[in-house]
Order: structure tokens, then C-alpha cells, then sequence
């Protein structure tokens, strides 16, 4: 890769920061947005000094444009967009998911996708220079997922705009590429800001929720490290991939659905999961709530 304008959303933590620290050590003109402002502050020491760091909410359109305002100002139109920023939802069934927390998830996974594309594309459209645009999705997008299905939801639809917008731009003959990132696990602090949540709009959730989360909780420090994933990503926009699998397993999670498809199958947790969440305190005897 050249030396390039690369915004990153979600900069502070996670998949996001080890992107900023590869593209920095390549030498690149980084812009960094965060919603967390302290975290941000905490990495400048991480990245090159000329880096720029936005206090940003991805879920709100003027924190948006006012990110794109400082790239433009400071270094014009970027060549690399990562629309990284991204929550999980907390564990709770669909009917038990409070109203307000499927508007917290759907605001900045989905509407802040869409945010930061706006702000972003024309100007990526308008220059000389090709460039390239990363959605984060997860492999979330390719399967559903009981007592987790907030999320799932919207990373599907962060696949179905990244497959919009790929077609939008290949019928304009626009030089602007989009590849849509689906990891699997990866140790990030992606779970950290749930307790917050629960505490905040009050534990709705049932065991077999609870005990979800807890079998998540075992097992993300165990998964991916952040820096492998974000070598793949930048393998995966070198190559002009679309689909960035840092997971090869989760590759093949579409045929699984498609053999579902074709077989009518009714949905049902994998066998595995199930056994997992028993391990982890669900009596599997239905919608039982805990409090
Ligand atoms: N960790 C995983 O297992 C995993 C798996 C698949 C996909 N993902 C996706 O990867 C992306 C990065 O997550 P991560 O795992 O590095 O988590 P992380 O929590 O470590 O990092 C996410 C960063 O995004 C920031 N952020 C949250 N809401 C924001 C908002 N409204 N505006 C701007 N910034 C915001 C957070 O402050 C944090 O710094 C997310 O889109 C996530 O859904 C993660």
C-alpha cells in the first residue's frame, strides 16, 4: 500500500487501534475517531505524532460531518475509510430485548454505517486517486444466533449495505472498492460496556441469556488477537477482496445456510452451544427469568 489518508471509527480499542498501529508503522495519514474521547487520548503514544484524533459518535450525523470536515481540512479525501465502530447487544431473546437497547445497537452499527458512508463517499468519489472502503461486519451477518439475535441483525444488515454499496459503485465504474470484514471471535473489550447497559435500562434478560454471555465471556480472551485480524484485513484490501475472512471457518457458515435453505430446515442452537450454556447455568427448561 502507498502512503494513504486512512479514517478508522472505533480507533481506541480493539480491532480499530491495531489497524491505526499497522497503518502508522506503514507511514500513512491517520484519522482516528472514537466515541470514547479518554481512550482516544490514551494511544496517541501508540500512533505517529501527525495522527489526528476525533472525539466522534458515528451514531450521530453532525459528529459525522464534522469528522469528515477535519479529514478533508487537514488531508483532503481519504483513499481508506474503516467504518470499524461497532457494540454487541446485550444477551436477552428477542421479546425480553428492551426497545431502547435495540435503538442503542441499530444507531451505531447500522445508521452509523450509513452516517459515515454519507459524509465520506462523495469526496471519495470525486478524487483522482483510488481508494477503499472497509465495513466491519462480523460473522454475525452470515448466521443467526438465539439470546445474541440484536446483534446478529444488524451485522446483517452491515453485509446487505456493503453489498449495496459494492454494486452501486461497480455500475458507476467508480474507483472506490468495498470489502466487508467478517471475523469470528476476536479478544477485544467488545463485552466490557455491557454490564453498563444492563445496569442502565435494568437486567431483562432470562438464564438462558445470561448463561449465553457467560460462555462468551469464557471464551473471547481465548479467541483471535486483534493484530492477526487486522494483518488479514490489510491482506484482504491489498488482494481487493470483498469477503475478509480472518476466520476460515466462518467462510463457510453461507453454505450451511444455504443447505438449510434448500432443505427447510427449522432453526434450531447448534448442539454444542446448547451443551455449553447448560455448563454455564442454563437448566435448558425454557424461558425461566432469573430475577
Ligand atoms: N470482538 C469480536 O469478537 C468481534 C467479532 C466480529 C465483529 N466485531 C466487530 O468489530 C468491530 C470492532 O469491535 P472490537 O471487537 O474491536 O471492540 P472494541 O470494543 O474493543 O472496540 C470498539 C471501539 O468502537 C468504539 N465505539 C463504540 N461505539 C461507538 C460510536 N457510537 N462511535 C464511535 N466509536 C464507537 C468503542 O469506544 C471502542 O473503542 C465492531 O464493529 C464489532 O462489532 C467484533
Amino acid at each position: 500500500m502507498d502512503d494513504k489518508t486512512a479514517v478508522i471509527t472505533g480507533a481506541a480499542s480493539g480491532i480499530g487501534l491495531a489497524l491505526a498501529k499497522k497503518l502508522s508503522g506503514q507511514g500513512h495519514r491517520l484519522v482516528l475517531a472514537d466515541v470514547d474521547l479518554g481512550r482516544l487520548k490514551d494511544i496517541k503514544g501508540a500512533v505517529d505524532s501527525k495522527s489526528i484524533l476525533v472525539d466522534c459518535d458515528v451514531s450521530k450525523e453532525s459528529d459525522c460531518e464534522e469528522l469528515a470536515r477535519v479529514t478533508r481540512e487537514n488531508f483532503g479525501a481519504p483513499q481508506l475509510l474503516f467504518n470499524n465502530a461497532g457494540v454487541i447487544s446485550r444477551f436477552a431473546s428477542t421479546w425480553e430485548q428492551p426497545s431502547a437497547e435495540w435503538e442503542r445497537v441499530l444507531s451505531v452499527n447500522v445508521k452509523g454505517v450509513a452516517n459515515v458512508l454519507r459524509v465520506f463517499v462523495p469526496s471519495m468519489l470525486s478524487q483522482q486517486a483510488s481508494s477503499h472502503i472497509i465495513n466491519t461486519a462480523s460473522e454475525a451477518a452470515l448466521t443467526s444466533r438465539g439470546f445474541v439475535g440484536t446483534y446478529h441483525a444488524s451485522k446483517h444488515a452491515v453485509l446487505a449495505i456493503s453489498e449495496a454499496l459494492a454494486q452501486e459503485l461497480s455500475y458507476l465504474k467508480a474507483k472506490v472498492r468495498v470489502s466487508v470484514l467478517c471475523p469470528g471471535g476476536v479478544n477485544t473489550g467488545v463485552l466490557d460496556g455491557l454490564s453498563d447497559e444492563v445496569e442502565r435500562t435494568g437486567d431483562a434478560s432470562g438464564k438462558a441469556s445470561q448463561a449465553l454471555e457467560r460462555a462468551y465471556r469464557k471464551s473471547l480472551p481465548k479467541a483471535m488477537s486483534p493484530d492477526d485480524v487486522a494483518d488479514r484485513v490489510l491482506q484482504g484490501v491489498v488482494n481487493g477482496d470483498f469477503y475478509i475472512f480472518s476466520h476460515p471457518e466462518v467462510a463457510l457458515l453461507p453454505e450451511l445456510r444455504a443447505s438449510a435453505v434448500k432443505e427447510n430446515e427449522y432453526p434450531s442452537l447448534p448442539a454444542g452451544l446448547q451443551q455449553q450454556m447448560v455448563e454455564h447455568g442454563d437448566d435448558a427448561n425454557g424461558p425461566t427469568r432469573s430475577s
